[in-house]
């Protein structure tokens, strides 16, 4: 049977099996780090929503999580660094092991702007989880403690991903090329 959404012609990158074999290995690395701690995950949304959800069944840990929602202005396939806060976290982060969870680690604007912001609120420890990686692109020297896949610089769909709130719920991470996207 054909699924409509996904019978695009935009070639799978990462397919959905490896996204899993991957995301299992992560959790039980970071199970290994913080054994007998409590990390508390905070999810970026919308991207990190899939990956978060599948991780955060892969950690053999106490863990609790809560989510911040950010916006980057501009549409498109190029954030324009200006990053708003469009969703507040609701539970105090004083003293807990802040894992970021992000979708993915471009130029670094967003990171930088998540550090600035939760740091304030005196975390004991804050570290990011990324599920992808174009280190290529970083305009900010920033760097993830834990990266599913470095990937090339390609625009990505798929598996929380978006281009304008389109292909979100694809199972596989896809590369868009911009013909495809309009
Ligand atoms: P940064 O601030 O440049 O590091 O950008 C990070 C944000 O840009 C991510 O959270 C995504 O929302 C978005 N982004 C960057 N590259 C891609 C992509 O290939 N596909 C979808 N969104 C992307
Ligand atoms: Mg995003």
């Amino acid at each position: 049977m054909t699924e409509p959404s996904r019978d695009r012609s935009v070639e799978v990158l990462l397919p959905r099996e490896k996204i899993a074999r991957r995301v299992r290995e992560l959790g039980a690395e970071i199970a290994r780090d913080y054994r007998g701690r409590t990390p508390h995950l905070v999810g970026i949304l919308k991207g990190a929503w899939v990956f978060m959800a599948d991780l955060v069944r892969q950690l053999d840990l106490d863990v609790t999580v809560d989510f911040l929602g950010i916006t980057s202005y501009g549409a498109g396939m190029h954030s324009s660094g200006e990053v708003k806060i469009t969703k507040d976290i609701d539970v105090s982060i004083e003293g807990r092991d802040v894992l970021i969870v992000e979708d993915i680690l471009d130029t670094g604007h967003t990171f930088k702007f998540l550090q600035e912001v939760l740091s304030v609120h005196q975390p004991r420890s804050l570290r990011l989880v990324t599920l992808l990686d174009k280190a290529s692109r970083r305009v900010v020297p920033v760097h993830a403690d834990y990266v599913g896949f470095e990937i090339p610089d390609v625009f990505v769909v798929g598996y929380g991903l978006d281009f304008n709130q389109k292909y979100r719920q694809l199972p596989d991470v896809r590369v868009l090329r911009s013909q495809d996207s309009v």
